[in-house]
């Protein structure tokens, strides 16, 4: 009877591993919504990502293509379709790609997943029962493993370039049991598949949208600052307490290119401005030691770390910056925390201010 009905509804028909969102999404709507506004889903589409594949191209030749997609577009490497004729090749980090995963090895020098499209979709559920296709329960749903095969990456020159992963492995969250699920696609209120093909099963999904360093939730839940302030010789002492409670892998974490940002302020009420900074990030630089700045020579040129002041798992730092402000003059001090993505975005989207904490000091 509820065969009739999908039919009827013309929701099942036609389904040709690897298929794309919109169909899963058919009868997983909650789950689609929230996916559609991830960077998954943005991955491939976005005007950043093909702008840097444009310029990896023009500087690294043809074969760069394959290595960007590898990530950004996995279902168009595994198909074969580096063309993109394929609606389900641009559609990034998508359903079907991630639904088909049997497994991660992690026995190479990268972790490798072992795809197989069909129409058996594999997911973290013991005791699912579809109607809709077959399903097949794989444990790799529960674990870091999945996110390590892209999330985890050393270049041709055996660079750790995005090491998530291993910053998570020996975060206190990884030791507590924590994978990447638990923080990024925690459970909330919405149906598994469309109540109108199925009964539901508690109301209850994994968020898709997987918030990150875009979210300024998850921004605000990660940095943990407090404020005080001094008189010591003539001049005003500003200590800050910043501690990386949140994010189970250094902040930032990923692309070299982003960067966290403290910035103190002092205000005189005599008109004196007075100005830190503290900068939280990784510096790359290629064989011959030149910094790379782009997103596309960041991923595939590094050779050597020039600096890196990123706050580990867990970590707190005490930053303490002083100002010739004598004691009895009023002043306003200000912590202001930003967020910096990448120089190649549009400028109203490479940065975010999160969190300002402000005191009156005499
Ligand atoms: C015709 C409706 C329909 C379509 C289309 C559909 N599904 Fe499903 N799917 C279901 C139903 C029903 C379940 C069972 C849910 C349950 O057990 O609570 C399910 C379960 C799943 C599960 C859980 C499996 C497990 O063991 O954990 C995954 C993963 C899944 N679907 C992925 C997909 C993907 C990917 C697509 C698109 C390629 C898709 N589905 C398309 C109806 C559908
Ligand atoms: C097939 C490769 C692939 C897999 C598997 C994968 N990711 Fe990603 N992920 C990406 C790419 C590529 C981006 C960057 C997309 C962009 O911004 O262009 C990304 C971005 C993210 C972001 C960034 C959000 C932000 O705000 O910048 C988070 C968080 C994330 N992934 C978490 C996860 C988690 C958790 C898993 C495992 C459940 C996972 N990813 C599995 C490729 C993958
Ligand atoms: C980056 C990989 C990734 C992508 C892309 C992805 N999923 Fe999932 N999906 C997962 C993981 C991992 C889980 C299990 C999370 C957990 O149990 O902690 C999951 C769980 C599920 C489940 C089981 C129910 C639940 O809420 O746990 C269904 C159904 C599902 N996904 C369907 C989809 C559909 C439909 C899409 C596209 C709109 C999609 N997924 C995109 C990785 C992915
Ligand atoms: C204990 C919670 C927690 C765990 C576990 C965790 N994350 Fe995160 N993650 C966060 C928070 C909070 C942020 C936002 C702060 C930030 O962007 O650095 C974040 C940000 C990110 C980003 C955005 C990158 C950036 O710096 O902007 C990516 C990508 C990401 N996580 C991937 C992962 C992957 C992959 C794993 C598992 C290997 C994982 N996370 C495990 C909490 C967690
Ligand atoms: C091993 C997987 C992998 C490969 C290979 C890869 N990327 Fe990425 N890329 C990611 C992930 C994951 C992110 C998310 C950023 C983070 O972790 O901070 C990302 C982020 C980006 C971003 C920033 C997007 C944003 O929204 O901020 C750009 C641009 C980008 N990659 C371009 C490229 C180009 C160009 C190539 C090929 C030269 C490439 N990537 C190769 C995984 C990969």
């Amino acid at each position: 009877m509820l065969l009739c009905l999908l039919l009827g509804l013309g929701l099942a028909g036609g389904m040709e591993p690897p298929e794309t969102a919109e169909v899963c999404g058919r009868c997983h709507r909650a789950i689609h919504d929230a996916w559609r506004s991830s960077a998954h889903a943005q991955a491939m589409e976005s005007r950043l990502f093909q702008d840097a594949l444009e310029m990896a191209e023009t500087d690294l030749g043809p074969g760069a293509r394959r290595t960007c997609l590898a990530c950004h577009a996995p279902v168009a490497v595994r198909i074969g379709d580096l063309s993109l004729r394929r609606k389900v090749s641009w559609e990034g980090v998508t359903c079907d790609y991630c639904h088909s995963i049997q497994d991660v090895s992690m026995d190479g020098a990268n972790p490798v997943a072992k795809v197989q499209f069909s129409l058996v979709k594999s997911g973290p559920l013991k005791d699912s029962n579809s109607n809709g296709h077959a399903t097949a329960y794989s444990e790799v749903f529960t674990s870091s493993l999945i996110c390590a095969s892209c999330h985890e990456y050393k270049n041709a020159l055996g660079f750790p370039v995005l090491s998530t992963y291993s910053e998570w492995k020996k975060s206190r969250a990884a030791s507590e049991g924590k994978q990447c699920q638990s923080c990024h696609m925690y459970q909330v209120a919405g149906n598994v598949v469309d109540p109108r093909i199925q009964r539901s099963r508690g109301a209850q999904v994994n968020l898709h949208q997987m918030p990150g360093g875009h979210s300024i939730e998850q921004l605000n839940k990660t940095i943990g600052a407090t404020l005080s302030m001094a008189h010591e010789g003539g001049q005003l002492r500003v200590t800050v307490e910043v501690a990386n409670r949140a994010a189970g892998h250094s902040v930032p974490t990923g692309s070299a290119l982003r960067q966290l940002i403290l910035d103190v302020t002092a205000d005189s009420y005599d008109g004196q401005h007075f100005r830190g900074e503290r900068v939280y990030r990784r510096v790359v630089a290629d064989q011959q030691g030149m910094e790379l700045k782009s997103e596309h020579l960041a991923m595939v040129k590094p050779a050597k770390v020039i600096s890196d002041t990123r706050l580990a798992a867990d970590e707190k730092r005490t930053e303490v910056f002083t100002f010739p402000v004598p004691a009895g003059v009023q002043t306003q001090v200000k912590a202001t925390f930003w967020y910096y993505y990448s120089p190649t975005a549009p400028e109203s989207q490479q940065r975010v201010t999160f969190l300002t904490i402000q005191r009156l000091v005499k």
